[in-house]
């Protein structure tokens, strides 16, 4: 049997952008931003991006171009057969499983709040209801709706499922933002907010970097979808004629957009509804989404319509960045094991079904693999992968690279090679260390 492969360019490029847009952006992003010194925090951020990010997804692109392949058999193939790369392959194909068993609890969260929005059940004490349902068997119930959506989509396979589906979902997307960002932005009070989310604040930078540089690269590397064969498996399904640097860089751009409309909507809307943040909003944290915005929406004109709006992009966000993760796994039993699509699909999500339900009824573990976890296992991972790139694919990977580039970006091939070879795996490892430390109780 033939491989799969995408149909046209832009459907590769709006299902990757699909991945990387999620709830890193809409959910995460704006609040990382505004906790870290709002634009001063923006001003790192898009350089880690910028100078590790981009050299990653093109890393990984290479990878997968290369192989044609998942990520273990990539990794295992390009090293004619190195078990223990392999294995690092494998691990990331792990990482995907463990990701989409917190993601997909999340995601059940936000397919609730779109019902919900249409009836407003939530308007009245947005804090209880949040608690009410964040945990526990009806948050079992929405995972496994969410889980069943993502599953649909990938048995569908990577043009008739992936491709189709995101090529109509990022578009909506980002319409629905613009225009919902316009609507906040014009409501009166809601300067204050943008000035709370885009301040320049060189004080706070300056007395924090590390731990601003730490979020920042975190950020970076959950919002890219790096770290975990995402970016490998889908540039698997790719021809030659690709100019990856370009296709690279314009999945950074539209990404990172994403994220400053999200922030956008956010924080305006905050601001013109409650003047300041105060209670749940104000801390951050999985809640603050649900809680701070429900709350803002159950007090302005047409707050259904715009709810639901609001929760609609989010599940289009959300979905199309899990079946990215699911993906992975089902890739890996298609090439490596024979397995049909079909069959692939219905058991990893009989397996997530097992580890998100455990997600879903005890907040402890949720916090524990959402947060810590998973920065562990994406750090640890894209570092091998650059260790991979760098030194066993070497002058390979430069001629991967140069495939279908134009001339300027080839002249890019050697610096790049060098970044990731040298700097990228240190500045990894670096904050992989201090994660440990951390998770060991030892602050730096
Ligand atoms: N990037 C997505 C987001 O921001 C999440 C995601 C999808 C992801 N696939 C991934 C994160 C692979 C890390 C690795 O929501």
């Amino acid at each position: 049997m033939t491989r799969e492969s995408w149909h046209t360019r832009l459907g590769f490029i709006l299902a990757a952008v699909g991945s990387a847009v999620g709830l890193g952006n809409i959910w995460r992003f704006p609040w990382m931003t505004a906790d870290n010194g709002g634009s001063a925090f923006l001003v790192v951020y898009l350089a880690i991006i910028l100078l590790v990010g981009v050299p990653g997804l093109l890393a990984e692109f290479v990878i997968g171009r290369r192989s044609q392949r998942n990520p273990a058999g990539a990794l295992y193939r390009l090293s004619s057969g190195s078990k223990s790369w392999g294995a690092v392959g494998l691990f990331g194909v792990v990482t995907g499983v463990v990701l989409l068993s917190f993601y997909s609890v999340v995601g059940g969260w936000i397919l609730r709040y779109f019902l919900a929005s249409a009836t407003g059940s939530y308007f009245g004490e947005p804090g209880a209801y949040f608690d009410a349902i964040a945990f526990g068997p009806e948050a079992v119930g929405f995972h496994v709706g969410f889980l069943a959506l993502t599953a649909l989509i990938v048995v569908g396979g990577v043009r008739d499922g992936i491709e189709k589906a995101t090529k109509v979902m990022m578009p909506a997307i980002v319409v629905l933002l613009v225009a919902l960002a316009g609507w906040a932005i014009s409501q009166p009070g809601a300067g204050a907010g943008l000035s709370f989310y885009l301040d320049f604040d060189a004080g706070y930078l300056q007395e924090n970097f590390f731990a601003v540089l730490g979020s920042a690269a975190g950020q970076a590397l959950f919002t890219l979808s790096l770290g975990v064969g995402t970016m490998i498996t889908y540039a698997s399904y790719l021809g030659d004629d690709h100019n990856l640097a370009f296709d690279g860089s314009a999945i950074a751009v539209l990404n990172t957009g994403v994220g400053v409309l999200a922030g956008l909507v956010v924080f305006p809307l905050l601001f013109a509804t409650f003047g300041e943040l105060t209670g749940p909003a104000a801390g951050g944290g999985e809640g603050a989404l649900f809680v701070g915005l429900a709350g803002a929406f159950s007090q302005v004109p047409f707050g259904r319509a715009l709810a639901m709006a609001f929760f609609g992009v989010v599940v289009l966000a959300a979905l199309s960045s899990s079946i990215s993760m699911l993906e992975i796994p089902v890739a890996y039993l298609v090439d490596e094991h024979d397995v049909e699509r079909r069959t692939a699909t219905l058991a990893l999500a009989g397996v997530v079904l097992f580890t998100g339900g455990a997600n879903a009824l005890n907040p402890g573990l949720f916090g524990f693999v959402a947060g810590t976890l998973v920065d562990l296992m994406l750090t640890a991972g894209l570092a091998g992968f650059l260790v991979f790139v760098g030194w066993v694919l070497g002058k390979d990977a430069v001629e991967e690279f140069s495939t279908g580039a134009s001339p300027g970006v080839r002249a890019l091939g050697p610096a790049w090679l060098w970044s990731v070879r040298t700097i990228l795996p240190l500045f990894l490892l670096g904050t992989l260390a201090v994660n440990l430390l951390a998770l060991a109780g030892i602050g730096l």
